[in-house]
Formats: structure tokens, sequence, C-alpha cells
């Protein structure tokens, strides 16, 4: 028997129609856009209409979007692109101490080349306060990065309050929004955000495809050089399989954001009502009302690594970001979170997606009972 799966911020299946679209550029289509004979026509004409596609989804003119390779290029290019080119104005960047790896190890390695940077705390619910990084603020601060939601606790960040204050200031703004986007509206212009980071496996397309969104105007230092593809900012032969695939992983997700919405937050709800039903000692991570739908960050006290080896049998979830570890030591989210030792090392991260169904939610509140109580006998 499979594991239920309830990792959906680690990855996200291929939506089958997702996988339609892709084939023919797999076998027949197999041109290179760049071409300017017959067989770089379907995939020229297939890469603009899914920029389309995504520049839909988020609101902004096709040419502001640039396909990059995934979540952790867009925020490599978005920092270290905009702090080089942008270094003449200032060296002080703004960010989170819960942000992803792809943006924490980015500004350590610009801390080595020169740039000042401030991590932000957050408060026990894993919110930087707006407060907080206006007084960050230096005259020497060119840029802040703040995700737009977290991917362990899920919490959703204040980001438009922060926009205005960037905005007043002059500040580039950038927001990681790989786990925000397809689970909540993700609009730039209402967000007012410069900068803004797309994962394609996580909203049902393929791993190994992302977009970094660059507001017209603002200028990086390029990551990858060579040819001009990508409007001259970013060299490589476009990989058209996949960008045709998040530009359809984009369409669905715009036609279905609110039904998704619901759908994932109900199987969330029905998890947590299930297990503090039978659980006594369980505690929710990440803010109550200011959280993504499907993300439920749960601290089972004083339960160990057996607890979690035994779950993760019967149940795909996530002692941490899977994508970088699956180890139970004890997360820096939690950590800046000040969630108590005795709660923080028994964390599991369950995450529902779009295909999680009532049965696997029941069955999975039956294994996890079953197990827990096995442990405290
Ligand atoms: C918030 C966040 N940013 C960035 C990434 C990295 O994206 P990718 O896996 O496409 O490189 C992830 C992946 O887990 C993420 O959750």
């Amino acid at each position: 028997m499979k594991p239920i799966y309830l990792d959906y911020n680690a990855t996200t299946p291929v939506d089958p129609q997702v996988a339609d679209v892709m084939i023919p550029f797999l076998k027949q289509k197999f041109g290179n856009p760049s071409s300017s004979h017959w067989f770089g026509i379907m995939p020229s004409k297939a890469v603009i209409n899914a920029r389309e596609q995504v520049a839909k989804l988020i609101n902004c003119k096709p040419e502001e979007i640039i396909f990059t390779s995934g979540g952790t290029e867009s925020n490599n290019y978005a920092l270290r692109g905009y702090a080089f080119a942008n270094r003449h104005k200032g060296n002080h960047i703004i960010t989170s101490a819960i942000e992803h790896p792809a943006i924490i190890e980015v500004c350590k390695y610009l801390e080595k080349h020169n740039f000042k940077v401030t991590y932000l705390p957050v408060d026990k619910n894993g919110l930087v306060s707006v407060k907080s990084v206006e007084r960050a603020i230096t005259e020497d601060t060119i840029l802040i990065s703040i995700m737009h939601a977290n991917n362990e606790v899920g919490t959703i960040q204040p980001i438009t309050e922060i926009a205005k204050i960037a905005n007043e200031k002059g500040i580039c703004l950038h927001t990681d929004a790989a786990q925000s986007l397809g689970k909540i509206p993700v609009n730039v212009t209402k967000l007012n955000v410069d900068l803004l980071s797309i994962a394609g496996h996580k909203i049902y397309a393929p791993k190994g495809i992302g977009v970094l969104y660059v507001k017209q105007g603002i200028k990086l230092e390029k990551l990858m050089l060579g040819a001009k593809q990508e409007n001259d900012c970013r060299a490589g032969t476009e990989n058209i399989l996949e960008i045709v695939g998040l530009g359809k992983a984009c369409e669905i997700a715009r036609q279905n954001l609110s039904k998704n919405y619901e759908h994932m937050k109900k199987m969330r709800d029905r998890l947590w009502n299930g297990l503090i039903n039978k659980i006594p000692d369980v505690r929710l991570n990440g803010h109550p009302e200011k959280r993504l739908p499907n993300t439920l960050n749960v601290s089972f006290l004083n339960m160990n690594e057996y607890f979690q080896l035994s779950l993760f049998l019967e149940i795909a979830a996530s002692a941490g970001a899977a994508c970088h570890s699956n180890s139970t030591s004890f997360s820096y989210v939690l950590e800046a979170m000040n969630v108590p030792v005795e709660y923080a090392m028994g964390t599991i991260r369950f995450s529902t997606g779009r295909m999680t169904t009532k049965n696997e939610i029941d069955n999975a509140i039956k294994i996890i009972t079953d197990i827990y109580n096995k442990q405290i006998r």
C-alpha cells in the first residue's frame, strides 16, 4: 500500500492536463524557438502563449516574465541580480529569519561580497512585523526580500503593507511566492512588489521550471550569460516542454483558484479537527488565520523521531521542509517562532492538495492516533 500523500508543499503531482500539453513538445514539436525556419515556429508560439498564461495568473505584462529552472534560481537571480546591479545605491538588504534556504544562502553569499543583511525575527505565529521592517531600513538599504507565505508553517506575510514602506523609500521589494501561488491570490499589482519568484512543481507543473517576475524598469545583473533568450535576461535554449507545462498549470490554477482554496482548506481543517479530538497534547504552528489554506504544521508533545519514522511509513508528510531535509532536527523556522523544544521535536508538516480526499484524511487521522497512542504507552 502506498502512503497517503499529504506533502503538497514539498511538491505536487503533474496535472494530467499539463502532461497532455507537454507531450507534443517531447515528440514532434522539437524545434528550437530561435530557429527562423518552420520547426521553430510552433515552439516559439508556445513560449509566447505560456508567458501570457503566467502573466494572466499574476496580473503582469508578459514581457515581465522570465522563465528560470525553478524557485531556487528565481530567488538567486532576484537577490544576486538586484544587489550587484544596484550596489552603487547602497549595500544593505533586509530579509527574515524564516526564508527558504534559497534566500538565506544567497544572503550569506552576498555578505561575503560586502553586503550587509538584516535577518528580521518573527513572532510566535511566524509573522514579520511591518514596524520591524521600517525600523531596519537605513540609508544604505536597497532591497527587501520577504516571502509571501512560509513553506513550513504557511504563515502569510503582510507584503502589501511592507510594499507601501518600500515604495515610499524607493527600495526594491522581492517576494518568494513559491508556496502561495495557486493557493491564495498572487497579484503583483495588488501586492505592489518589484520582483516575485515562482516554482512550477508546487502548482502541478513539473520540477525544474520557474519564473521570476521583474517589474518593468528594474535592473538586474544577469546570472546566466550567453545568447539573448528571455529578452536578453537569461541565456540558454528555452526549456519548451516545461515552459508549456507551466503555462497550462497557471491557466488551470487561475480558473480554479477559489474552488481549490475551499477544497484544500476543508481537507486541512478536517485533519486538524480530527487530531485535536483524539490527541490531547497537540499544538498548531503558524498563524491561526493568516495561513495558507493547505498547510497544517502540528507539534505532538514529547514525540521523538520514532513517532515520525513510523508515521512516514503510512503517511507522506514532512518533518521540516522536505526539499532540503528529512531529518528530525529542530527546524530553524520553529526555532525562530520560539516553539518549545519538547513540542518542536515532534513536529510534522501536513499539506493538502487538489487531489486530497476525505477518505485519505479520515484514514490519516486514524493512523496518526494509533501511532501516537502506541508511543505514549
Ligand atoms: C518558499 C520556497 N522557495 C523556494 C523553493 C525552491 O523552489 P525549487 O524547488 O523550484 O527550486 C521552495 C521549495 O520548496 C520553497 O518552498
